[in-house]
């Protein structure tokens, strides 16, 4: 706990480690309130080190005793200060013995070693190995690994590590241990272990090779009927890892185990793969469509880390990107080819390139901008961020788009080729690109390097007479904490070009052979202006197809052109793209109307269009549901110059309420006919089909009808999903049915009993309640003092109080401030508990600066009674930028 600013770790500050460690041997006394660990590891010197000293990291430790090649060591021999363990001047090789002694029971960090549901966890990285004994826990020491674990047979049956299995047996005392060895080499943030009452879902898989592997999903008893899609979906990982990269299981074992109380979504530990339960357990009765999807992505994203992120790893932590950004993006790739559609392909990018625009954008442009790779941190658990994952697969996207499939595919060999077994820079992976396709990229580093969300403009002119077409693009890049002056990116503007029938036309320049319907143009510099001929109608030009780059364009287009893109585009991410553009522009001027108190109003031209896609039986429903799905409240709060949340949600209710009534006969129709045949598959089809009849469902309970609360109530009865009921229940709250109609207001009781057993699934009940428009800060509280609520559970604390500060922004904003005072409240109290989840709550005030000057006041003060309280680092350093 701190008052004041801890110290900040810079990325040009590296140096390599005065030693490093070839082997280390764990043994484990498992108990909940004193567990023994003692290390053997084997050091030697680093050549390329200059400091003489050996340098171990450690935390909250108990040190009972060390010892240096057979002789026990005594304060002067050694020194600790500030989670650092040093012997001065140590011989060149040195084995140390070292027992320390830990306390799970009291862990409520959720790192380093934990007890959740009364079983034995870990969680190491970043830098949580150094909780559990003293070692260079820095990613760039690499070492082999033997554990041994030992526990109490009865209570603790199932003994778990990294590698395999060589020896079992049993001990006195009722007790038991068990024996693991990997094989290869790792970083100490890949550690891992388990240890209680599991059982698993197992497997034998045959990979391309025709060696034969084992895999098992481990889960407490009662959820062994949840994980058979967690199975599937490895299986999908590792076929898919085989044939679009041609890389291979490397372990004759693979597990994964699902864990309820953890920080993040999953870890992908060599070999022992440890995941939130909620990434992990499915079946219909308790998991919703998006459930199965990420369950899907998140097995996927986690096995692809044994080769991105394992075999080869991070240099130091400001590389994170390097394995977290390419394998997003290689998770991303996974989930679109699963679809098996053109469209399945579009649906996924869309959702990609949302949650960017919601989560990272607003990132970029606040107090936390970071680079993709950024040059320094207070905590690195904070650099978990959007920028890393959701930006560095962006900037991992672009490489594809640059250099083709085949291009990148050549680079990600030559970056195994040279680097398999190393701790590498993002600048190595860049090499890599650059040097299997004979380009030079030195300009892309920018990316890597330069924070904020690039600007690209375009202007375009038609000359009739020569049929040329003139685009002009230029660049430019806000600034950002600490980068004052950016230079130009290397930026591919994806472009095609639509005549008036909605046809694809081509794009010719002077000299080319070839005239393709969609071409990538690079913009490298501040401006440059690119000239096609032969362009025999004035076109409405397509940019930025498929997101081809993580920028915000800025290319002035009138309704009639954005919808004749929403009608005809053959890039459906464009499609989709202009439907949001209009929806953007009137939600943007509803706002400012109903700050000005004007009469708000809605044209029949947007109603049609929006009735024109949602009556459009050829298009796919997925891509419907996302077309009219409105942007969200977040996405049209950072268009306004100043944000006001009541406005903006008053305009949005507006909007969806003006087209529940223009279109009710449509939204009834898209309701009865996107029902699905038979049983509950969670196929792409079938899920869009659900979507697009739940979001009708919900635009018509916005109607002051109550035959349509009846059709919901029964939807929720009858419903054979979760991703049905749920849908239901969901829109029933949130239109205010359950408390108008008699037959409504029990449903949310009931649904709590009938899921009462199902953690995942009152986190759902929770989180449905906190996000509704109805919800204020009493509702809330009041939901804290029901038993089933805990603040020490990560994902019962995000269902309530996440879901009611970053998803329900009318609320959490009310005039009075109340919203900001329940904010520094559960902060202060979550910080004691669990500072990484608790810094990632202090990140709701992040654009306080940006509010209308009445919510910035109770803001600012809610801040600064945060940060005269002893926080956390984490908490320290979020709370010390937000109000800098
Ligand atoms: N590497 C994990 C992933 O797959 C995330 C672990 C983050 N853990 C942490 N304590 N910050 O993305
Ligand atoms: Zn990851």
């Amino acid at each position: 706990m701190t008052s004041s600013n801890p110290a900040t770790v810079y990325r040009l500050d590296y140096t390599a480690s005065s030693f490093l460690a070839d082997r280390i041997d764990l043994v484990f006394d498992l108990a909940p309130s004193v567990t023994q660990v003692r290390a053997t590891t084997e050091l030697h010197r680093n050549p390329d080190s200059e400091n003489r000293d050996i340098v171990l990291y450690g935390e909250e430790l108990e040190l009972v005793r060390i010892a240096m090649n057979g002789k026990v060591l005594a304060k002067p021999d050694y020194a600790t200060d500030n989670g650092e363990l040093r012997i001065p001047d140590a011989p060149d090789k040195v084995t140390l013995v070292i027992d320390t002694l830990l306390h799970p029971d009291q862990n409520t960090s959720l790192m380093g070693l934990y007890l959740s549901n009364g079983n034995f966890f870990t969680q190491c990285e970043a830098e949580g190995f150094r909780k559990i004994t003293y070692f260079p826990d820095r990613p760039d020491v690499m070492a082999t690994y033997t554990v041994t674990l030992r526990a109490d047979r009865e209570k603790y049956p199932v003994l778990l590590s990294n590698g395999n299995l060589v020896e079992e047996g049993d001990l006195p005392n009722g007790r038991h241990y068990a024996k693991w060895e990997d094989p290869f080499k790792k970083p100490s943030y890949l550690f891992a272990l388990v240890a209680g009452n599991l059982v698993c879902r197992e497997e034998t898989f045959r990979l391309a090779d025709g060696r034969d592997v084992l895999l098992q999903v481990w889960v407490e008893k009662n959820n062994l009927d949840k994980t058979a899609h967690a199975m599937e979906s490895l299986k999908h990982s590792i076929r898919w890892d085989e044939r679009r990269f041609g890389l291979e299981l490397d372990l004759d074992r693979f597990m994964i185990v699902a864990v309820s109380d953890f920080n993040m979504g999953a870890m992908e530990n060599k070999g022992l793969n440890i995941f939130n339960t909620r990434y992990v357990l499915a079946n219909p009765r308790i998991a919703t469509d998006l459930d199965y999807a990420n369950i899907e992505s998140v097995v996927g994203h986690e096995y692809f880390h044994n080769w991105t992120g394992n075999r080869v790893t991070c240099r130091d932590w400001f590389q994170l990107s390097l394995k977290e950004g390419l394998t997003v993006f290689r998770d991303q790739e996974f989930s679109a080819d699963r679809t098996g559609s053109e469209s399945g392909r579009a649906v996924k990018r869309i959702e990609d390139v949302r949650t960017l625009r919601q989560l990272q954008f607003p990132e970029d442009a606040g107090p936390m901008a970071h680079p993709v790779r950024p040059d320094s941190y207070q905590e690195i658990n904070n650099f978990y961020t959007v920028t890393v994952y959701e930006k560095g697969a962006e900037v991992v996207r672009m490489y594809q788009t640059l250099l083709g499939r085949d291009g990148f595919r050549k680079g990600m060999d030559l970056y195994f080729k040279r680097h398999d077994g190393q701790a590498v820079t993002c600048t190595d992976f860049l090499a890599a690109m650059a040097d299997a396709n004979g380009r030079d990229l030195s300009q892309f580093e920018r990316w890597y390097s330069q924070a904020g969300t690039p600007r690209v403009k375009l202007q375009s002119h038609y000359d009739e007479k020569n049929r040329t077409l003139t685009l002009i693009l230029s660049q430019s890049c806000p600034q950002t904490p600490g980068q004052t002056e950016k230079q130009p990116f290397l930026i591919p503007v994806a472009i095609g070009l639509l005549d008036s029938h909605g046809k694809d036309m081509p794009l010719r320049m002077e000299g080319d052979k070839a005239a393709p319907n969609s071409r990538t143009l690079e913009l490298s510099e501040e401006s440059q202006t690119f000239t096609f001929i032969d362009v025999a109608e004035k076109p409405v030009v397509s940019a930025l197809r498929n997101f081809s780059a993580p920028v915000i364009l800025e290319y002035e287009q009138s309704d009639d052109e954005l919808l004749h893109l929403l009608s005809h585009d053959s890039d459906h991410f464009n499609r989709w793209e202009a439907g949001q553009r209009l929806a953007l522009r009137r939600l943007l001027s509803l706002t400012k109307a109903v700050q000005a108190d004007r009469t708000l109003t809605l044209d029949s031209a947007f109603i049609d269009a929006f009735r024109a896609v949602l009556t459009d039986t050829a298009l796919d429903p997925a891509l419907r549901e996302l077309a009219l799905t409105l942007p969200g409240e977040m996405m049209i709060a950072e268009k306004t110059d100043e944000i006001d949340p009541a406005a903006t949600h008053r305009a949005r209710q507006f909007m969806r309420r003006t087209l529940a009534e223009n279109l009710e006969k449509e939204w009834l129709n898209a309701w009865q006919e996107n029902r699905t045949e038979g049983a509950y598959r969670p196929t792409p089809q079938d899920a869009g089909k659900r979507a697009l009849k739940n979001l009708a469902l919900s635009y018509l309970l916005l109607l002051d009808k109550p035959a349509y609360g009846r059709m919901a109530i029964d939807q929720y009865h009858t419903a054979d999903n979760m991703s049905d009921r749920l849908a239901a229940l969901t829109s029933l709250v949130h239109s205010g049915w359950t408390d108008k109609l008699p037959e409504a207001k029990a449903l949310p009781d009931h649904f709590y009993r009938e899921y009462e057993n199902e953690a995942l699934v009152i986190d759902k009940w929770f989180s449905l309640q906190a996000t509704s428009p109805n919800a204020d800060t009493a509702t809330v509280r009041k939901l804290m003092k029901h038993p089933a609520f805990t603040l020490k559970n990560p994902n019962r604390a995000r269902s309530l109080i996440f879901g009611f500060c970053h998803n329900n922004m009318a609320q959490f904003h009310a005039a009075d401030g109340s919203g900001y005072t329940f904010w520094s409240e559960n902060l202060i109290e979550l910080d004691r508990i669990n500072p990484q989840v608790a810094a990632r709550l202090a990140r709701c005030m992040d654009q306080w600066k940006r509010y209308i000057p009445s919510l910035r006041k109770p803001a600012e003060q809610a801040l600064r009674n945060v940060s005269e309280q002893s926080l956390s680092r984490d908490t320290r350093e979020i709370i010390g930028k937000t109000l800098s």
